[in-house]
């Protein structure tokens, strides 16, 4: 789905006493996982508590245009898969509208099959550098024609593939899994080292549908994944747990609104994800975890966030990973604690939606916030009783098509002195589509602007 229509502007303007108990729609990763795998597996698979925006729609239509059927009892979403290896030729462009996961995972799913596949986005995806995937997918024998620079629109025809041995040389959980993916349909065994730790999700979930995959971590840290091609996957019954990167925007609007104390259910805390809430703990966040559990294999937990009193820090560059969609929620929060709060290691935010890095930067200072930007960090000085933050003018953020953007000046315009007001909220349907009737029942002044 591509967004062509009118923006629509949105102000957030200071809230107090944020209160009640959410749940927070299901992870994105996961949930595009669900559509994949489920459509690629012999026999069903159930998924409950998938997250129905835009961008996992969009992997569910992809799936569907390559034989997988896929039909919504109840609350439940049920899928027929086509067995690995048996993915059919779709007969027109699959368009991924604003998702990186989507259409990179989706490259490595269907790249090595003998038939094209032509693969589309909106403004935002035809942006984004695509060789990251296209590289390891050209080393086993894929057929690759794209756009100036790697980009979208890109087609691609496999036919023989042959199994590598693929270094991933930035932190990314998109790249090791399109790698993955591709050996899913390479006989032999494909191998991926992954020197910094991404999120897990692929592995985990391939393990579950049966595939014969091991991961070895030596001292260092460093992982090595090893999957054995052209096995058997079989459905499975998934329920995907609350996405924590969601979770992060309710979150940081209660520890910044005064007088807050919310309860936010089912969250996932796999360590991978979970950069954030340790970060915030550190800069005296009261977080309190409850209920702390397994769900499917997942740990997952209730998080009660009350009003807090932040102090900066300088984040550990080593966690970014594991915090890469949160930086800038994270800056915004650092707005409002006292001290300077030092963010390094940025570069991978240039290439997100938007060039996030920026976009950030120049939201705060149209904001009124102190913070310089560098080629690959951010450092943000507070004000904790928000005075002078916000834009009495009304002038809006930049949100570049950006759904993450366009939610952490939203929760910024909660505690500053003067509302903040973004370009356009229809982005926040890609991962969050219930984010406005969540953040008002809690008690945020949040509404849309009628021009
Ligand atoms: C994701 C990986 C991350 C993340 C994205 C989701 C995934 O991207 O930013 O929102 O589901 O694998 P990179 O792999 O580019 O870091």
């Amino acid at each position: 789905m591509s967004h062509g229509s009118a923006p629509r502007p949105a102000t957030a303007r200071k809230s107090a006493g944020l209160s009640g108990r959410v749940r927070i729609p299901g992870d994105k990763s996961i949930s595009h996982r669900s559509f994949m795998f489920g459509g690629l597996a012999s026999g069903e698979t159930r998924i409950t508590g998938l997250l129905e925006g835009e961008d996992v729609i969009n992997t569910g239509r992809a799936m569907q245009a390559m034989g997988a059927r896929i039909r919504k009892e109840g609350e439940q979403w049920v899928i027929e898969g086509t067995g690995n290896g048996a993915l059919l030729a779709p007969d027109a462009p699959l368009d991924f509208g604003n998702a990186g996961t989507g259409v990179r995972l989706t490259m490595g799913l269907v790249g090595t099959y003998d038939f094209h596949s032509t693969f589309i986005g909106d403004a935002s995806l035809s942006k984004r550098p695509m060789g990251r995937v296209l590289d390891p997918l050209r080393e086993m024998g894929v057929q690759v024609s794209a756009s100036a620079g790697d980009r979208l629109p890109v087609t691609l025809r496999g036919g023989t593939p042959s199994a590598i041995r693929y270094r991933v040389p930035m932190a990314s959980a998109q790249v090791k899994s399109a790698v993955l993916l591709a050996g899913l349909n390479t006989p032999g065994i494909t191998t991926v080292i992954e020197p910094v730790m991404t999120r897990d999700h692929t592995e985990k979930m391939l393990q579950g549908f049966g595939a014969a995959l091991s991961v070895d971590t030596d001292k260092d840290g460093v992982r090595t994944i090893r999957l054995e091609g052209r096995g058997r996957l079989t459905g499975q019954v998934i329920d995907v747990p609350g996405d924590p990167s969601s979770t992060a925007f309710p979150l940081v609007a209660a520890l910044i609104a005064p007088d807050s104390d919310i309860t936010i259910l089912n969250v996932l805390m796999n360590p991978t994800r979970t950069g954030l809430i340790l970060t915030l703990q550190e800069m005296g966040a009261d977080i309190e975890v409850l209920n702390a559990r397994l769900a499917g294999g997942e740990d997952v937990a209730d998080l009660r966030v009350r009003h807090s009193e932040l102090k900066g820090v300088a984040v550990p560059e080593e966690r970014g990973p594991s915090m890469i969609d949160e930086y800038p929620v994270l800056a915004v929060a650092a707005c409002f604690a006292e001290g300077t709060t030092v963010m390094k290691g940025l570069e991978e935010l240039r290439v997100k939606e938007s060039d996030r890095l920026s976009a950030v930067a120049n939201g705060l200072k149209l904001n009124g916030a102190d913070c310089d930007e560098g080629k690959d960090f951010l450092v943000v000085r507070g004000r904790p009783d928000g005075k002078g933050l916000g834009n009495a003018a009304g002038d809006k953020v930049s949100t570049h098509l950006d759904h993450r953007i366009a939610m952490s000046f939203l929760v910024m315009g909660l505690a500053a002195e003067h509302p903040v007001t973004i370009d356009d909220a229809a982005m926040i349907a890609t991962s969050f589509p219930e984010f406005m009737p969540l953040m008002t029942g809690l008690g945020a002044w949040i509404e849309e602007v009628r021009e």
